[in-house]
């Protein structure tokens, strides 16, 4: 077997510690998901998006970064398996962090909030990396897996970004502007459907309290002529 053959067979078995570490991340979040939609009054989640990066975009980064591109260096990487979450209104966002951070499953080592702190180009998103252990073969690692979570709109304006800009160098900087303005109008419309999202859920509040007082006043009201039959 030549060189290059061993280290892509080495790379075959690691993939199974990254696969691995993907099944648990899917398994929480969809977890999660379920919890939102079956025990409470919000759902928060549009969709889950999961990947592993492919084998070229891992060498490029690490390439980019300078970094030895061996199999331990991989681990040295946060976003080899990766997920995405897509939420419709900016405070879904924060109730989809909160339920992460109270998983003892997902331990997180770093956040990100590119929503308070936007980056130059106008991106904004929250990041999680978390950490998942994957014993193979008795050997243990912890596996980063990094979560991002946007809204619907921040999410659209990244992708088509992504495609036309992000780590690009041609792009003239009066096209990144008028890019970053996109973002800023963005944000300004994510905050106003942000609002009539509170002021929707405040009346549903106030349509199921009414609902309630009905329903207490029925069970009296016929407590009331039972007694009188009595
Ligand atoms: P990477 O080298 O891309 O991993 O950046 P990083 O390690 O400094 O992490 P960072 O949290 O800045 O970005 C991680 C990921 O967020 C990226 O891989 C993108 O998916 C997304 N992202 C960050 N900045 C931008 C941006 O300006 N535009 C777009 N479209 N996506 C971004
Ligand atoms: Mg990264």
């Amino acid at each position: 077997m030549t060189q290059e053959e061993s280290r892509l067979k080495e790379f075959g078995k690691i993939k199974l510690y990254y696969e691995s570490a993907l099944k648990q991340l899917q398994t929480e979040l969809n977890l999660i998901n379920d919890e939102f939609s079956t025990l409470s009054e919000i759902q928060p989640i549009d969709h889950i998006k999961t990947r592993i990066k492919s084998f070229s975009s891992l060498y490029e980064k690490m390439n980019r970064k300078n970094i030895d591109f061996t199999i331990e260096n991989t681990f040295l990487l946060c976003d080899i398996v990766g997920a995405r979450i897509v939420c419709d209104f900016v405070d879904d966002i924060y109730s989809v962090i909160n339920k992460i951070k109270s998983k003892s499953s997902l331990k997180i080592i770093e956040e990100k909030d590119y929503i308070k702190n936007p980056k130059r180009s106008g991106y904004r998103g929250y990041h999680i990396i978390v950490q998942i252990p994957v014993v193979i073969n008795e050997i243990k690692r912890d596996i980063n897996c990094e979560i991002q979570i946007r809204s619907t709109a921040m999410d659209f304006w990244a992708s088509s970004e992504h495609k036309l800009n992000y780590k690009s160098t041609c792009m003239s900087d009066k096209d990144k502007k008028e890019l970053k303005k996109l973002a800023d109008d963005i944000w300004k419309m994510d905050q106003i459907m942000n609002k009539l999202s509170i002021k929707r859920k405040q009346s549903n509040l106030l349509e199921s309290k009414q609902a309630t007082d009905i329903n207490l006043l029925s069970r009296l009201f016929t407590k009331n002529m039972e007694n009188k039959v009595y």
